[in-house]
């Protein structure tokens, strides 16, 4: 069985849709994450739930991060956070796979349970099975005391509200901007230096500003949606920073638009998915402007060798002969772009749904809460 929320009881706060109203809402759900948690004095981030002191936090040598679903996807930006942040080893991993393969579970690893509504099955007996052999595992939770938060050692609550739409996008931002939190906090107890740590600050305090940007861009994004929604199938593809936006992309419109969409890491097209690319399956590709935009761009060349249509997502229009369509997104802190590039993938998601008159808050097959096995 499944839980729903009653699509129908709450406002849609003048949006066609839920799922509109909710990715519109995230400058503000954003910005309650982040509230009274930066602390600038000492340039990292206060979580007063995480139950961990400097000394415990210390002996950490290893994160395991939890989830099912978008909740997954986020853990995978969570991990990458952590690790750049931090230089803590950090894996994500579908908790309902871990749950069934008689885990190791170890004294020094931080277990970290992510869910939006709290009430996951796969999720919860992940965290039992955890408690059960003495690991300590904490919870980035939206739904204040539900199952999973109230199992958890710890945590931190995301305060952004109630998410009604199936497909997870508020959520998704905020649980990325509490592993933000937790990484800058994480590291600063480590060895991110000050100013690193003034400069990740600034960079999550911009980001409800630059999200604002990002929605005020809708039309061309939903031009470009109902164009690509002729196409039977996208190719998602992003390296490194880009990867985990890439599966959550490739997530959000197989889930609400029935596209068939696969993602890869950009290295690995060569690998297989290449001999796939063609006319009829366009790849949206994510480029931020890091130190692999170089490799990235050389990916874009090969996609056209083959004849494939490019959508880029990053920071500058590359040279026209290496993608037809561009979405700029602001530059911010580079390791805080995974948060900003996923904005316009939700977008471009909804639009392809309405586009192909999807019903985008209730797709069929799905549920927003999954409670049981
Ligand atoms: C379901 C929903 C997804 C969601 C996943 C995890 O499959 O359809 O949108 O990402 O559950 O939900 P949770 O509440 O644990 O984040």
């Amino acid at each position: 069985d499944t839980v729903d929320w009653e699509v129908g009881t709450w406002d849609t706060g003048g949006h066609p849709h839920y799922l509109l109203k909710e990715i519109a809402e995230q400058p503000a759900t954003v910005a309650r994450t982040l509230s009274g948690r930066l602390d600038e004095r000492f340039a990292t981030a206060h979580l007063g739930g995480l139950n961990l002191g400097p000394r415990e936090l210390r002996e950490i040598r290893r994160v395991k991060i939890l989830g099912c679903g978008s909740a997954y996807y986020a853990g995978e930006m969570g991990a990458q956070l952590i690790e750049e942040l931090a230089r803590v080893p950090a894996h994500a991993e579908p908790a309902s796979e871990f749950r069934y393969r008689n885990p190791v579970i170890e004294g020094d690893t931080l277990y970290v349970a992510v869910s939006q509504s709290g009430e996951t099955y796969d999720t919860l007996a992940a965290v039992q099975e955890i408690r059960r052999k003495g690991g300590r595992v904490i919870g980035i939770v939206n739904t204040v005391g539900s199952a999973i938060a109230r199992e958890c050692d710890g945590g931190v609550y995301l305060h952004a509200g109630p998410e009604v739409s199936v497909a997870s996008t508020k959520a998704f931002t905020s649980t990325a901007v509490a592993f933000a939190l937790l990484a800058l906090h994480f590291g600063r107890v480590h060895d991110l230096s000050p100013a690193d740590g003034r400069r990740i600050c600034a960079g999550l305090k911009a980001l409800p500003g630059q999200i604002e940007e990002i929605l005020a861009g809708r039309e061309e994004i939903e031009r470009l949606a109902a164009e690509y929604a002729r196409h039977d199938g996208m190719m998602f593809v992003g390296r490194v920073r880009g990867w985990p936006v890439a599966r959550e992309g490739a997530q959000k419109l197989k889930e609400i638009s029935y596209i068939h969409a696969e993602a890869y890491p950009a290295s690995e097209l060569k690998h297989g998915p290449l001999a796939l690319i063609s006319p009829a399956l366009p790849t949206l590709a994510v480029v931020p402007d890091d130190e692999l935009l170089e490799k990235n761009l050389t990916t874009l060349g090969e996609i056209r060798a083959r004849g494939g249509r490019v959508l880029m997502v990053g920071h500058r229009r590359p040279d026209a002969r290496l993608a037809e369509d561009v979405i700029v997104v602001p530059r911010g802190e580079p390791e805080l772009d995974p948060i900003l590039l996923t904005v316009p993938l939700q977008l471009f998601a909804y639009a392809a749904a309405v586009a192909l008159g999807r019903d985008v808050d209730r797709p069929r097959n799905l549920a927003k809460s999954v409670t049981v096995e």
